[in-house]
């Protein structure tokens, strides 16, 4: 059985300019030889095809999408809010985690929810999402189930965060972890890179996985029984998150749209933020780099961008639709990454500059596979504090910054 296996997998890697990883099975005992086939043959070769492709190829044509704003909703916000909340109790929404990643930017060693914000005590990120969700479990009244998107690398100590810090009170049956896939990762030449002698290095598949994930970790019956019709989908590192948001639930709901997404308005022009558009009639994320200067620039009559919404990595999903869209396949992002690996001669590194490329499908793309989708402002200082990078935009410094204007003590 191996023996087919190791065959075809000389084949595809051969096929695909990768002879230099049958030259080191060379060099492997048996054993190695076995580990490192048996790795090959579960990872979606397919994707080093991608290689000089752009994900941004063939798109549409893109038109301005108005967003329900901060002054809409607060006029709604008491009918929004009840109506959300009726359906939290209802058991209706769910909230995935997305903390998979593998935070290079940042370079912290731990999963990024592990970071300690704190100054004068320990806060970590993944406590601030905690403490956001209770503050709604609270006001309705009951648990919303939370599930936690880790990847290989990352779930054994996520787990062991969680438990050591008693799931920072929430109730733990109301907490499941999934695990997502992983992807091969090549230097600039194309070429599979090696994380040891009978490794090859992989990656994270990008969060756009995140449903098939789900269900291919057998968590859709559960679901189902406790009656989830919507998942609220968001980012590890935005600190000020607000999680199954009562008022964007019930928003989303009344509007009858298939999809919801916080947004906020671009702080300038060139803001370099995926907007939130549509694409040949449909919800679509327009990225900065993809606008020309008069989407750029153009405005509507009373003075706002034409293309103003930026995304924030938090979108409320049906359930009934992710099901009918979880075998789509989603445009493969090929991007820069610093990716460690093993020499030719055995020497490991750990690069501190981009070395290579990962391959992602991301969740923002599965907004085009919607028929309709909300756009909701909201407050950008109230609600969005990603922490990416240690210093400058995005950091851990702006996200203090921003815990504080909130009144959170550090
Ligand atoms: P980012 O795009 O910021 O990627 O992820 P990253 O890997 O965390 O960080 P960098 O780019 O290497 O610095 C946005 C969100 O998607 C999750 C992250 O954990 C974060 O919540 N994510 C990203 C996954 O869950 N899986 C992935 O494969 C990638």
């Amino acid at each position: 059985m191996m023996q087919i296996n190791e065959q075809e997998i000389r084949a595809a890697l051969t096929a695909r300019g990768q002879s230099h990883i049958l030259d080191r099975a060379a060099s492997l005992n048996d054993a190695e030889r076995d580990k490192l086939f048996a790795q090959a043959a579960k990872l979606n070769l397919g994707l080093l095809d991608q290689l000089g492709k752009g994900a941004e190829e063939g798109r549409g044509s893109f038109a301005p999408l108005g967003a329900v704003t901060v002054g809409e909703i607060d006029r709604r916000r008491d009918e929004f809010r009840a109506n959300g909340l009726d359906a939290i109790r209802a058991g209706k929404v769910g909230a995935v985690l997305l903390a998979g990643g593998q935070g290079t930017r940042l370079g912290h060693d731990g999963p990024k929810g592990t970071v300690n914000v704190g100054v004068t005590r320990e806060l970590y990120i993944f406590e601030c999402l905690i403490n956001n969700l209770t503050k709604v479990t609270e006001a309705a009244g009951c648990s919303v189930p939370l599930y936690i998107m880790t990847s290989e690398k990352n779930d054994a100590e996520t787990r062991a965060f969680f438990e050591q810090h008693s799931y920072f009170g929430y109730d733990k049956d109301y907490i499941r972890f999934f695990i997502q896939e992983m992807a091969p990762a090549v230097d600039y030449d194309g070429k599979l890179l090696m994380e040891d002698a009978c490794t090859i290095s992989t990656s994270p598949n990008g969060n756009g996985g995140w449903f098939s994930s789900m269900v291919s970790a057998g968590l859709l019956p559960e679901l189902k029984s406790r009656g989830v019709e919507w998942l609220n989908v968001f980012a590890v590192d935005n600190v000020l998150q607000q999680i199954a948001d009562p008022c964007f639930v019930g928003a989303t709901i009344l509007s009858g749209c298939q999809a919801g997404a916080k947004v906020v308005a671009k702080a300038d022009p060139d803001e370099r933020v995926g907007v939130l558009c549509l694409e040949d009639g449909r919800p679509s994320i327009v990225e900065y780099y993809e606008m020309t200067e008069e989407m750029r620039t153009r405005r509507e009559a009373d003075g706002t961008l034409s293309y103003n919404y930026g995304v924030i990595l938090n979108y409320l999903f049906s359930l009934s639709r992710l099901e009918e869209i979880v075998n789509t396949e989603l445009p493969v992002h090929v991007v820069e990454k610093k990716i460690p690996y093993m020499t030719e001669s055995g020497e490991f590194v750990k690069p501190d500059q981009p070395n290579g490329y990962k391959f992602e499908t991301l969740v923002l793309d599965m907004v085009h596979l919607q028929e309709s989708c909300l756009s909701y402002e909201v407050v950008r200082d109230e609600e969005f504090a990603p922490i990416k990078n240690p210093t400058g935009v995005d950091s851990l410094v702006s996200a203090r910054a921003l815990l504080e204007k909130n009144g959170i003590v550090l």
